[in-house]
C-alpha cells in the first residue's frame, strides 16, 4: 500500500543503499535486467547502509553463527571484509585486541571461516546470460528437491552453474581423502578424474592423509590447485582407520584448514569422479543421500539402534540415511561435526562399544540434530556394480571403484 510504513520504509532502504540506475523495473514488468538488489550496500563498511545490511543479512547467517555466539558488530566485520578469504588471525584487528575479552578472541577467531561467500552474506554477481527459470515449470517433478527444512537436495537439472560459478568465484576448497596402508594405489586415478570434474575452474587443495607419503603419485594439477601430503599414523583394523579420520580431520581443521580454505569436502578414496561435481554441492553442512538406502523406510536404515552407544537413533527418528563417504561444509562445520563425531567415539570405545556403521552411524547422528544445509543426490555417491541405475539417476558423478574388499583391507 502506498504511503503504509511498511512501504516508507522500503522506499528509505532503496534511497540509501541503491548505487545503480534510477529507474524501476516495476513489480510484474518484466524487463531484463532488472538486477537492483545484488547492488544494494556494496561495500562501504562505514555508513549507515551497512548496517541496515547487516540486520538485514543475519537471519541468513547458519545456525552455527548463532551457536558460536556472535555479538552484531562482529557479523558486521565478517561480512564486509574485502577479502572473506583471509586468515582467521588477520581478522582480528589490533583494536580489538586491546577491547575484547580473551574467551571473544578465541570465540571470534574459531568462526573466522564461517561468515563468507554464501553464508552470510549476499555476494555480488556481474552480468551473466542464462535461462530463465520458469516458475510453473519445476526443474524436476520426479524426484524430491527440498527438504521439509528448505534445504535443496542437488539433482541434475535444478541448479545452474553460470550463476554458481559467479557466486562462489572467490571459494577456496579443500578436499580430503585418506589413502592409509594399500589404498594409495585408489589415489592417481582418484586424482586424474578429480583434475577433469571436482570444481574444475575453482581454488582446490587435495589433502591426502596418509602413512606411505612415498606412494602419493605425482598428477600434474591445474593452475590454482595443489596438493599437500599429510602423514599421519595408521591402525591395524580397517575399522579403526576409517572411524580415526573423524578425529584426523578435526585435528587439521584446527591447525591449518581453517586458516587455508573455505570449505571442506571429505570424501573415500576408492572412487572416480566421472562427472561435474562442482560448487553446486557447497553450503555450510551438507551430506549425502546413500546409494543403498534413498528409497528406504526409516526402519530399513542401519542407523545405531542400541541406545548404549552414543550413535542411537530412536526407531520414530531420521530424515534420511547419509553416507560416511561423502560430507562437507564450511571449515567451522566440518570441524564441529568431526569433533562430535570423534568424542562420541571416545566415549563408546570407553563404553566397549562400536558402532555398527562406525564413524557413518555418528555421522548420521550427528546429521540428524544438525540439518544439513544442503542434501546431495545419490549422483554424487554411486556403485554401479552394487546397484541398478534407476531413470531419474540422470548423471553418475562420482562412482566407486571395483576392488578386492579383503585384498585392499588387510
Ligand atoms: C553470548 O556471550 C555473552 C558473553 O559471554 C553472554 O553473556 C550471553 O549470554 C551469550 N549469549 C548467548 C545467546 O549465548
Ligand atoms: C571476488 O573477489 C573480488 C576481488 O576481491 C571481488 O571484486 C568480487 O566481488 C568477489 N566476488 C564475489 C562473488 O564475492
Ligand atoms: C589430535 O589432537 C589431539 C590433541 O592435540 C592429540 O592428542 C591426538 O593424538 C591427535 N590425533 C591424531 C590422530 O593425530
Ligand atoms: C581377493 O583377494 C584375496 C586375497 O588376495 C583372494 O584370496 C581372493 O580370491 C580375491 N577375490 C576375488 C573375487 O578376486
Amino acid at each position: 500500500m502506498p504511503g503504509s510504513p511498511s512501504m516508507l520504509l522500503v522506499t528509505m532502504v532503496m534511497r540509501l543503499c541503491y548505487n545503480g540506475p534510477v529507474a524501476w523495473p516495476g513489480w510484474g514488468g518484466g524487463q531484463q535486467g532488472s538486477a537492483w538488489a545484488p547492488h544494494l550496500c556494496s561495500q562501504e563498511p562505514e555508513t549507515k547502509s551497512v548496517r541496515i545490511c547487516v540486520l538485514k543479512s543475519q537471519p541468513v547467517c547458519p545456525p552455527a553463527q548463532r551457536r558460536l555466539n556472535f555479538t552484531l558488530l562482529f557479523v558486521a566485520q565478517q561480512c564486509f571484509q574485502p577479502d572473506s578469504r583471509m586468515g582467521a588471525e588477520k581478522r582480528v584487528s589490533k583494536d580489538d585486541r586491546g577491547v575484547v575479552p580473551q574467551q571473544m578472541l578465541e570465540t571470534k577467531q574459531f568462526s573466522g571461516s564461517n561468515c563468507h561467500l554464501d553464508t552470510c552474506r549476499v555476494p555480488e554477481v556481474p552480468r551473466m546470460v542464462y535461462a530463465k527459470a520458469q516458475v510453473l515449470k519445476p526443474t524436476r517433478a520426479d524426484v524430491l528437491v527440498m527438504t521439509p527444512w528448505f534445504a535443496p537436495i542437488i539433482w541434475d537439472g535444478v541448479f545452474d552453474s553460470t550463476i554458481l560459478d559467479a557466486q562462489f568465484q572467490n571459494a577456496t576448497i579443500g578436499l580430503t581423502v585418506f589413502a592409509i596402508k594399500k589404498y594409495t594405489i585408489f589415489l592417481e586415478l582418484f586424482l586424474q578424474t578429480a583434475e577433469k570434474h571436482f570444481m574444475v575452474g575453482h581454488r582446490v587443495t587435495y589433502y591426502v592423509f596418509t602413512d606411505r607419503p612415498a606412494d602419493v603419485p605425482r598428477v600434474p594439477l591445474a593452475e590454482g590447485r595443489q596438493l599437500v601430503v599429510l602423514e599421519v599414523r595408521n591402525y591395524a583394523r580397517w575399522q579403526d582407520v576409517s572411524m580415526h579420520r573423524m578425529e584426523m580431520i578435526s585435528n587439521f581443521s584446527r591447525q591449518r584448514f581453517l586458516r587455508e580454505v573455505d570449505y571442506l569436502v571429505c570424501v573415500d578414496v576408492d572412487m572416480k569422479f566421472s562427472d561435474h561435481v562442482g560448487v553446486e554441492i557447497l553450503s555450510p553442512l551438507f551430506g549425502t543421500l546413500h546409494p543403498g538406502f534413498y528409497r528406504a523406510a526409516r526402519e530399513g536404515f542401519t542407523y545405531e539402534r542400541r541406545p548404549r552407544s552414543q550413535a542411537y537413533i530412536l526407531r520414530e527418528e531420521g530424515d534420511f540415511y547419509y553416507a560416511g563417504g561423502f560430507f562437507g561444509g564450511s571449515v567451522v562445520e566440518v570441524l564441529q561435526l568431526t569433533t562430535a563425531c570423534h568424542q562420541a567415539m571416545v566415549v563408546d570405545r570407553a563404553n566397549a562399544i562400536e558402532a555398527v556403521c562406525h564413524d557413518e552411524s555418528h555421522l548420521n547422528r550427528y546429521l540428524l540434530y544438525h540439518k544439513p544445509t544442503k542434501v546431495l543426490s545419490p549422483e554424487y555417491l554411486w556403485d554401479e556394480r552394487m546397484l541398478q541405475r534407476p531413470p531419474f539417476l540422470r548423471k553418475l558423478r562420482y562412482v566407486a571403484v571395483p576392488k578386492n574388499h579383503t585384498e585392499i583391507r588387510n
